[in-house]
C-alpha cells in the first residue's frame, strides 16, 4: 500500500494529505475513547458505519445549504474533505438534559430544556476541554464575533434539521458536538461545519422506548455499541441489515 503523510491522528480519526490541492482524506478507526482518553477500547465496525453516517448527514445538511468540509465518501473507511483551519472549540447543542449537564446542573437525564441550548468547550485536551463562554472565545481570538455569529447560525439550522430528520426516523436528538472551520477560497474566507456527525458525538435515544443509540453504551459499558450504531444507519435507511464485523459486513447502501 502506498505511503502517504499523516496530518493529524486524533483518537477516532486520522487525517492524511489529500488526493486533490486543498483537500485531506478523513480515516474512520474502530478506537473509541471516553473521559479524554482515560478509557480505551475498539469496536469492530464502529469507523466504517461513523463514515457512513457522516457522509449522509453530511450530505443531507449540504442539501439544506449548510456548508461543510465533506466532498465525498472515497471507501469504507475515508472521505475526502476540504482542508479548513479548524476554529478550537466543540459547539455542543441540548434539547434535552443529559450528561455533563445532568450532573453539573443536577437536572435529571431526560427532562426536556425549554429552549435549545449551546454550550462551547475551549478543545485542548491538556486542559480537559473546559467549557467557556463567548466573552472568552472572543477576547482569546479562537473566533471573532462575526465568525461566533455565523457557528451559532449555522448550529441552530444544524439543530433544527437534523432534529426533524432523526425524529423522522424514531430517534430523539437529545443532544450532540459540532465543529466548524474557516474555508479559505482566495481573499475570502467563510464558516464550515467540519468533523463528523456520527452516534459518536452525538446523544441518540430511540423516541419510544429511550433506548440509547450513541457512544454512552460505551461511556456506560452498556455494551451493544456496534448493534446500536448499526440500528441508526439502517433507521436513516443507509444500511440495510444490521450486521457486525467488518469481514461479515457490514452491508452498506451505496
Ligand atoms: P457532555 O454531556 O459530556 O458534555 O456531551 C454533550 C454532547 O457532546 C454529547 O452528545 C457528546 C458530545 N461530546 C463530544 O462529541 N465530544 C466531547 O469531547 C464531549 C465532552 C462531548
Amino acid at each position: 500500500m502506498k505511503r502517504r503523510r499523516v496530518i493529524y491522528e486524533g483518537k477516532a480519526k486520522t487525517l492524511y494529505e489529500g488526493t486533490e490541492p486543498g483537500t485531506l482524506v478523513q480515516y474512520f478507526k474502530d478506537d473509541a475513547t471516553a473521559g479524554n482518553g482515560a478509557k480505551k477500547d475498539t469496536i469492530e465496525g464502529k469507523g466504517v458505519l461513523n463514515n457512513r453516517i457522516s457522509e449522509y448527514l453530511m450530505t443531507q445538511l449540504a442539501g439544506i445549504g449548510v456548508p461543510t468540509h465533506f466532498v465525498r465518501r472515497l471507501n469504507m473507511r475515508e472521505q475526502l474533505i476540504k482542508e479548513v483551519e479548524i476554529i478550537p472549540l466543540e459547539v455542543v447543542v441540548r434539547n434535552v438534559a443529559a450528561g455533563s449537564m445532568s450532573k453539573r446542573l443536577g437536572i435529571e437525564e431526560g427532562t426536556p430544556l425549554p429552549r435549545s441550548i449551546i454550550e462551547y468547550y475551549y478543545k485542548n485536551d491538556g486542559l480537559n476541554d473546559p467549557w467557556v463562554s463567548e466573552e472568552h472565545i472572543t477576547a482569546f481570538g479562537w473566533a471573532s464575533p462575526q465568525d461566533l455569529d455565523d457557528i451559532v447560525n449555522l448550529t441552530i439550522r444544524v439543530n433544527d434539521f437534523l432534529s426533524g430528520l432523526f425524529l423522522g426516523a424514531g430517534i430523539k436528538l437529545v443532544d450532540f458536538k459540532l465543529e466548524f472551520g474557516r474555508l479559505w477560497e482566495n481573499d475570502y474566507m467563510r464558516i464550515v461545519l467540519a468533523d463528523e456527525i456520527s452516534p459518536d458525538n452525538c446523544r441518540l435515544w430511540d423516541a419510544t422506548t429511550g433506548n440509547k443509540l450513541d457512544k454512552d453504551r460505551f461511556r456506560r459499558d452498556m455494551g451493544g455499541v456496534v448493534e446500536a450504531y448499526s440500528e441508526v444507519a439502517r433507521r436513516l435507511g443507509i444500511m440495510p441489515e444490521s450486521v457486525q464485523g467488518e469481514n461479515k459486513g457490514p452491508v452498506l447502501v451505496q
